[in-house]
């Protein structure tokens, strides 16, 4: 198989969509990610695989604490912001607040887990930071989907 074997395949299990953030010396910093899955209910623990050229990669390691934000169908425009290299900063005209850990938890989001660091492990060009869930919470709506390298509608609520 070839890296666009591998690719293929992915490009066909479908997702959600989150920006992981965090908070380092009062700047917050978030990305769009969808390498994130859940661990653990008892504990409460979850994964996201964070590639270590990402800006965020030495800041979530620093700071110890990430926030997993679950977007909504209407907040497309945030992926899109927060996964893009530009020097724009993406929480400018943005809501957020401080979560119990200090890392931000975004507006209207669908839901959001509030994590402390527990265990990093290097697997290829990336980092699983798992964390303990220390905060969570959630609203109801539609999320925003991921299929084929597009975001999409699912047409679903909850
Ligand atoms: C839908 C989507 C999902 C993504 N998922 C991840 C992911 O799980 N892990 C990751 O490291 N990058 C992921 N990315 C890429 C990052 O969002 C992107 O590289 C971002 O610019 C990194 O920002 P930073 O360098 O400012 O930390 C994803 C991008 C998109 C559009």
């Amino acid at each position: 198989m070839t890296p666009d074997d591998f690719r293929a395949v992915m490009r066909r299990f479908a997702t959600g969509v989150t920006i992981v953030t965090t908070m380092v010396d009062e700047k917050p910093k978030g990305f769009t990610a969808n390498a994130f899955a859940s661990v653990s209910a008892e504990p409460p623990m979850i994964l996201v695989c964070v590639n270590r050229q990402a800006r965020s990669h030495p800041l979530i390691a620093r700071a110890e604490k990430f926030c997993v934000n679950i977007l909504t169908l209407e907040q497309q425009e945030l992926a899109r912001r927060f996964a893009s290299h530009g020097t724009s900063e993406p929480f400018d005209l943005l809501d957020y607040h401080t979560g119990t850990t200090g890392a931000p938890v975004l507006d209207d989001v669908l839901g959001y887990l509030d994590c402390q660091l527990a265990e990093e492990h290097t697997a290829g060009t990336h980092t699983i930071f798992i964390g303990t869930v220390v905060d969570c919470g959630y609203r109801d709506g539609s999320p925003l989907g991921y299929f084929n390298a597009g975001y999409r509608d699912f047409h679903c609520t909850i």
